[in-house]
Parts: C-alpha cells; structure tokens; sequence
C-alpha cells in the first residue's frame, strides 16, 4: 500500500499548558484509606494536576494555544481554523473554540468549533485539521488544534487517583516541522458502550472501569489489525508507541497485549522502556488529561528525544469511550530538535506548586459553586503568569479576566472590553 501524499500535513508545533497545582497521588490514598501502592503501583500514578477555582477548559485552552503562538511567533491572523477537542465544555451550545476565537483575537473568516467524542475528540480535531490543510496546500491559513480538559471523578471513587488536567495546543499546516502524518487507510473502531460518561447535571464523571478497560483492548486489537493489514507495516517498523492514557498502568497493559502477539525476542520490560516509557512521563505528573492525554505522551516524546529521533515513526493509539478508537502512525520530522525546548513541559512542572488534601477539597468545593449562577469573584486564579481567568459566572453569563498580554492588536483591544464586561459585573 502506498503512502504517497501531494500535500503531506502534519503537526508544525505543539505546545502544553502545564496547571500550577498538583497533588501526591499517595495523599490521596492517606485521606481514602487506600494502601498508597495501589495507586503508585497498581495504577502507575505518580502526582494529579489540580484545577484550581478560576480555572477550566476554556483557560486551559487559551493558555495552551497563546503559549503555542508566542513560542513558535505564529501569526494568529494566519489561522483559518480552529478546532478544539473537549469533554469538558462549559455551555450545552457555545463551544469553547468560540471562547478562544475571541481570546485568541483570530480572524472572523477562521471556522471555529469543539468536536467532542470523550478523549477520542482531539483526534476527531487533528484528521479534520489534516484534511483541510491536504486539501489546500496552505493556501487558506494553518489550521489550531487545541485539547483541553480537566478530569475530575467524585472523592473516595476508584477513579479519584486517575484524575488530572492539561491542555496541548497543535498547530497544523503543510510543514509538518515535528510530526509528519502518515497517508495509510484509516484504522477505526467504534461501538455504543456505557463504560465512561459525565450527564449534563454532573461535575464529575461515572465511570464503569472494568468494562472501560475491556473495550480499550477490544479497540486496540482491531485498530492494530486493521492499520497493519492495510499500510503493510509490522512491528519492527515502530520505534515508539503511544496510547491514550487514563492511568499510566493501561499503557503496560495496552503494549503487553501487543507485545505478546507480535514482539521479537526483547523482553516486555526493556521493550517498554525503550518504545513507551519516553512519552509516558509526562502522565505520570499530570494524571489523565482525556482528550489531550495521546498528544501530552507525543508531547513528552518530542520533549525528550528531539532530533536524535528525526524520521523515527510512532504509533498512536487514541481511545475515547462511548466508544470511538483509532490507530495511526507519524514519523518525527527533521527540525522536532529546534523545537523541543518551546514544547515547555519540563518549564512548566518546574514552576508548579504542590496543594495538601485540605486545598484540594476547598478548589473543588469553590468551583462548583461558581460553576453555579451566582458567583462572581476575581483573582482567584493561583497561577500568577496565567493570562486568563475565570470569573464566575452572572445573568447566565461566563466572565474572563485577562491578566497579561496576549498577542496581537486585535486581541488587546478584545482583552481591553472583556476585562471592562468583567469590572462592571464585579462592581
Ligand atoms: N499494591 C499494589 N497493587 C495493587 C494493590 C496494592 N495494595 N491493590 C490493588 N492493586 C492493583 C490491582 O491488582 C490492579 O492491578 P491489575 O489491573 O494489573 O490487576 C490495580 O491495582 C487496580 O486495582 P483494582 O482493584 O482493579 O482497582 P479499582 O477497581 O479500584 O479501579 C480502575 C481501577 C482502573 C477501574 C479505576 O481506577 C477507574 O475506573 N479508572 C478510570 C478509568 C478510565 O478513565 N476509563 C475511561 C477511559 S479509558
């Protein structure tokens, strides 16, 4: 099967949004009354990114994809689409993407909306991001992909040690200076399933992980037959494999199982280490980030191996329950080296701050009263450099503050009548 692309697209840039707060995973088992091995070991999870009240999916998202713009100095009038991958919408219409439009200050010809299908979303993002880009050649603008979420479960649940929250922000174009993604047949499993959902009058979502974890693997299996049927390739073709990740230890579990069925004579441990491990670390500080988890691992990958991997090719398996699942393969482009140090996951961990279990219970009390109608406060962002908060929300309207500069002409003068909205709603 051939591989040939007119217009190859893939992934210019990316960047990660790193939340200021986290918790030790273990003082969450101190507070539950769970051996702390079961979530440092049994579930490989390490430290839980913390959203704190002034924070969600929309800041996240524009932090991300600001951070995205000034590191790479990417024209934000050069973006003829935005998409934003999210299951963490603020409003049943308005889609987030509407919300970074203005932030963004992005041009009123730029074709904004969320896709959402669970943690599958931001891929949904990216093959829409891809095919617009192929069927142009760059003539109409680069194309933003931003995954932005905050995973929360209720306390005392067996999902509480999973939760977590990131944002990545891709930019897509014609010059696929990090990732490159292959043209092969598409490889894609879906099936109705309850095994994850967050109802509408929920802040937290139900999970049935046994069944979850069964149709991640049923997912997986057919999307690796399909893919490798179809493109030709087999396993020795892959140097990494990145999977969506809702707790670290599904990943050994993902690769075991493939492992077992195709790998050569290298043990599963070393095999691990050598293909996974280097996109997995980012996950064992940041817990699940949903839709963002696969891209936070591509992320991490490129953090760490930069140009040394130059042409390698990685697998990605994205899941996202419900269920929709996808295998695809990229190879690492040439100057993924001059980039890896703007990726900024590294910076971003180093300036974060650790909450104790009394900090972590206080933010989530707050932000479900604000997630009400009738709050509204300032300042309550923790991360100083955070270029906007969320207010509260009044008369059914959410309200941002923008606390610095973002780029462009246009977008201080949105910045300017946002934070004038804001100073009369809080007088
Ligand atoms: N020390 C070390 N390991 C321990 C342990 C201990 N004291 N106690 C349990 N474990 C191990 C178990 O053996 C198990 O490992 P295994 O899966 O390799 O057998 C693992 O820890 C988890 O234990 P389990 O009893 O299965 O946990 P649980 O029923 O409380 O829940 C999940 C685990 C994964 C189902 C739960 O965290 C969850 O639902 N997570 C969210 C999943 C999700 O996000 N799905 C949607 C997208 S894919």
């Amino acid at each position: 099967m051939s591989n040939e692309d007119d217009h190859p697209a893939g992934i210019e840039a990316i960047s990660v949004y790193v939340p200021q707060n986290f918790i030790e995973a273990t003082e969450v088992a101190a507070a539950n009354g769970t051996d702390p091995e079961k979530y440092t070991r049994g579930l490989g999870c390490r430290r839980m990114a913390i959203a704190s009240p002034g924070e969600d999916a929309v800041t996240y998202g524009c932090e991300a994809a600001r951070l995205l713009l000034e590191r790479y100095q990417s024209d934000a009038s050069a973006i003829g689409l935005l998409v934003v991958g999210t299951e963490s919408g603020v409003d049943g219409s308005k889609p987030v993407a509407a919300y970074l439009h203005g932030m963004l200050g992005l041009d009123c010809r730029c074709r904004v909306f969320d896709t959402k299908h669970a943690c599958y979303s931001a891929t949904a993002a990216l093959r829409i991001a891809t095919d617009w880009c192929r069927g142009h050649d760059g003539r109409r603008g680069k194309a933003l992909v931003v995954a932005t979420d905050i995973a929360r479960y209720d306390l005392g649940s067996p999902g509480e040690p999973t939760q977590g929250a990131a944002a990545v922000a891709m930019l897509v174009g014609n010059d696929a200076a990090c990732m490159q993604l292959e043209h092969f047949p598409e490889a894609v499993y879906a099936q109705e399933v309850m095994d994850f959902w967050r109802p509408n009058y929920r802040h937290t979502a139900v999970v049935d992980g046994k069944v979850s974890l069964r149709t991640y693997l049923t997912a997986l299996e057919n999307t690796w037959d399909e893919y490798q049927r179809s493109s030709g390739l087999q396993w020795h073709d892959y140097e990494y494999l990145l999977f969506h990740v809702p707790f670290p230890r599904m990943a050994w579990k993902a690769f075991r199982l493939l492992h077992e069925r195709y790998g050569n004579g290298e043990s599963p441990e070393d095999a691990f280490s050598r293909m996974v491990e280097p996109g997995l670390w980012a996950c064992r500080e940041l817990g699940n980030c949903y839709s963002g988890s696969l891209y936070l691992c591509l992320a991490a990958l490129l953090e760490r191996v930069g140009q040394r991997a130059t042409g390698a090719r990685v697998g990605l398996f994205s899941y996202g329950s419900g269920c929709c699942a996808e295998f695809f393969t990229a190879r690492i482009g040439s100057s993924s080296g001059i980039w890896h140090d703007r990726i900024g996951i590294g910076n971003g961990l180093r300036r974060r701050r650790q909450i104790d279990y009394s900090t972590y219970l206080e933010f989530r009390q707050i932000t479900e009263r604000m997630e009400g109608n009738h709050e509204c406060q300032a300042g309550l962002a923790s991360d100083a450099d955070a270029a906007v908060t969320f207010c509260g929300t009044r008369e059914h309207r959410r309200l941002y503050r923008f606390q610095a500069p973002t780029a462009g002409a246009e977008s201080t003068q949105r910045r300017n009548s946002v934070n004038a909205q804001v100073a009369n709603v809080l007088r």
